[in-house]
């Protein structure tokens, strides 16, 4: 693993994170970032989210990906250089580099660098001769690409798993125009994107019966105690999930079962019996709806693969006005 050069980003400090946890529950409603799942356990229990019943997303992108990789490597052409944002340990990814012809390099973005190098290490021994280089970034902000990227390679950002969907619009638009800068005129998005689909099917995909999603849920407050410092209860929150329409997004929220006294950093937190703290939003697309958004980012949808059940999508976005 150690000829793999990363950039490293200097690691948020940890009153910056306190700040930007209180700044969230000084919101109404209460608001957490959903990166408080991503500990050990939490990426554990998102792996076992995964593999739920309930949860159709990662099975259901696996199939298209399967079924239409090939398809999708030829949309794409010879020698891309293919960024991934969130990094890939992921089947998916693998699917996508065995069809790629000639593929020039493999440039897998993450904000973690321990998963990151573990991931790019993997990968390396399945692709020796894969000139791999891992970036550790926040793909939310701006970031440089490595200079080994040569202007001639078509740069194709892929981002899988519906993660867009966790942004609300107008940093969903950030994103994008951040992907639309870095391919440049000529490249192009492959970009997984949950459908909109029957609410109650969404509230069981993320309230599953065996109560995974829960765990999830309520281990962000764990991270937050460990990471912070703070005290949350976790026996004192209740787990839900509910489909908000006018915002066409599943929500995850925590409920206080109690008015109970938080501490975080130098602060005080009351937080009420009933009241809900937000943890997560989820958006669902109609395919018209996600282009709109696209087309906001100056980017048009050119393919859709979808499964028959058009439950999700995977999309190919190149700048507009070059068709
Ligand atoms: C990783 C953001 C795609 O929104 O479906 C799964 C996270 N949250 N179950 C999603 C998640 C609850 C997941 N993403």
């Amino acid at each position: 693993m150690s000829k793999l050069p990363a950039s490293v980003a200097a690691p948020a400090q940890a009153d910056e994170l306190t700040n930007s946890a209180l700044a969230g529950l000084r919101r109404t409603p209460k608001q957490l970032s959903p990166v408080w799942f991503y500990d050990e356990l939490g990426s554990t229990l998102f792996d076992s989210i995964c593999e739920l019943p309930e949860y159709y997303v990662t099975r259901t992108e696996m199939q298209i990906m399967q079924d239409h990789s090939a398809e999708m490597a030829q949309a794409l052409g010879p020698r891309v250089a293919l960024i991934e944002y969130g990094s890939g340990s992921s089947l998916k990814t693998r699917l996508l580099l065995d069809k790629l012809q000639d593929l020039a390099s493999y440039v897998p973005i993450d904000i973690s660098r321990d998963y990151l190098l573990e991931a790019a290490g993997s990968l390396a021994r399945d692709y020796p001769a894969l000139q791999i280089i891992p970036v550790v970034a926040d793909f939310t902000q701006p970031f440089d690409l490595p200079t080994q990227i040569a202007a001639a390679q078509r740069r194709v950002v892929y981002f899988p798993g519906s993660t867009l969907g966790n942004f609300e619009r107008p940093q969903a638009v950030r994103v994008l125009g951040g992907m639309r800068t870095i391919i440049g005129r000529r490249g192009a998005v492959l970009i997984g994107i949950d459908l909109k689909k029957d609410p109650r099917v969404l509230e069981r995909a993320y309230d599953d019966a065996a109560g995974i999603t829960a765990r999830f849920n309520l281990n962000a407050l764990r991270h937050m105690n460990r990471e912070l410092g703070a005290d949350f209860d976790l026996t004192a929150f209740e787990h839900r999930a509910l489909w908000v329409e006018e915002q066409n997004r599943i929500e995850m929220h925590l409920v206080s079962k109690r008015d109970q006294i938080v501490h975080l950093g130098d602060e005080e937190v009351a937080i009420g019996r009933n009241e809900h703290l937000r943890t997560e939003c989820c958006h669902k697309y109609t395919l018209e709806g996600f282009a709109d958004l696209a087309a906001e980012a100056d980017l048009a949808v050119v393919r859709v693969w979808t499964d028959a059940e058009r439950q999700f999508s995977v999309q190919l976005l190149e700048p507009r006005g070059i068709q």
